[in-house]
């Protein structure tokens, strides 16, 4: 089976697609997944570039590239009853795993979820990651309720668009930050009110938020606490010094740190079952040009989610 690959940590051109056995399911509980979508999340290509091997505590590099898997069930094992073959399945692979650009992944049913026929396994392929990275931080971090104003500063992104359509789901009033020509795109997704950061500085706002999902990352508690409610909760992306200083200084920091979730895959598609939430595809790539598809995503100006067709 076709599998992405690389040995080195370094430019896109590390990424090799390698022809390696089928996993086989000899295993107790566990399934073998015909993979048909994935996506790029900004972890690939950080995790390719070797920028946090310090978090993996691996000096090689991580051999097998990606997180999102999106399919149908090929094999099973026989202890396993809830899942029959041929079902379509969705799931988030864990931080130290990998895999999913591959043609098959053997996976521990615990994460995996069922996706109901009539919703395209395309855009699920942009869901696993993005999505459960946006509801662990407004609903488990940010305790998310109706009602709530939330700021998310990078609203375009694969996190932000996805997390602009959760807040509006669970009844927030949403504001968020893009650079001017995605205003529209961020409106369109539901936000009640955008600011273009190439116009504004949110930062001199008088207005006071619940929530503060810092998803693009470039402020800090200590620069946005003038903006927060006295509850208010600031949640960071990356386990940057100054995000550990502020996590042990105050409850008000948050950092939100993405692993598989049944609960929040499964509410995700609930909420595409219902409408209430769309994975906006930027670009579809083939697995073929994952070399190509690296260099676009790593250029950090992708509107919703990059697809790779395996
Ligand atoms: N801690 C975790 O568990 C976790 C999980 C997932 C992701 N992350 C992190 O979250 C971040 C977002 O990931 P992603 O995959 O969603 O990234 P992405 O899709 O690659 O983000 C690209 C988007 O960011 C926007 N952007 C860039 N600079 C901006 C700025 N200054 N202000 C507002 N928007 C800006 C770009 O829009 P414009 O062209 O309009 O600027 C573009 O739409 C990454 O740093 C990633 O590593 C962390």
């Amino acid at each position: 089976m076709k599998q992405v690959i690389y040995t080195s940590y370094g430019n896109s051109e590390v990424l090799e697609i390698q022809n390696n056995p089928k996993p086989s399911i000899k295993r107790k509980k566990s399934l073998l997944i015909k993979v048909h979508y994935s996506s790029l999340n900004a972890v690939d290509w950080k995790n390719r570039k070797g920028n946090l091997r310090i978090f993996s505590g691996l000096l090689k590099p991580r051999t097998k590239q990606g997180f999102d898997v999106v399919g149908t069930i090929e094999q099973k094992t026989d202890d396993i009853n809830d899942f029959e073959i041929g079902d379509k399945v969705v799931v988030l692979l864990g931080n130290f795993e990998g895999g999913a650009l591959s043609e098959f992944i053997r996976v521990h049913p615990k994460n995996v979820v069922k996706v109901p026929d009539r919703l395209p396994l395309k855009t699920i392929g942009g869901l696993p990651m993005a999505g459960t990275t946006a509801w662990l931080a407004l609903l488990k971090n940010g305790q998310l309720k109706k009602g709530d104003k939330v700021l998310i500063n990078g609203g375009s992104s694969g996190v932000g668009h996805l997390a602009i359509q959760i807040s509006k789901a669970y009844g927030a009033e949403v504001t968020s930050i893009s650079s001017t020509k995605n205003l529209a795109f961020c409106k369109a997704l539901g936000a009640n009110h955008v600011i273009s950061y190439q116009k504004e500085n949110f930062l001199k706002s008088s207005q006071k938020y619940d929530i503060i999902f810092d998803v693009v990352f470039n402020q800090s508690l200590k620069k946005t606490k003038h903006l927060l409610t006295k509850n208010g909760t600031y949640i960071g992306t990356t386990p940057s010094p100054t995000m550990i200083k502020e996590l042990l200084w105050s409850k008000q920091a948050k950092f939100v740190a993405v692993e598989p979730h049944k609960q929040a895959l499964t509410d995700l598609i609930k909420l595409m079952e219902e409408q209430k939430l769309e994975v906006k595809i930027d670009q579809e790539f083939e697995l073929e040009n994952i070399v190509e598809a690296h260099r676009y995503m790593e250029q950090s100006r992708t509107v919703g989610k990059v697809i790779i067709k395996i």
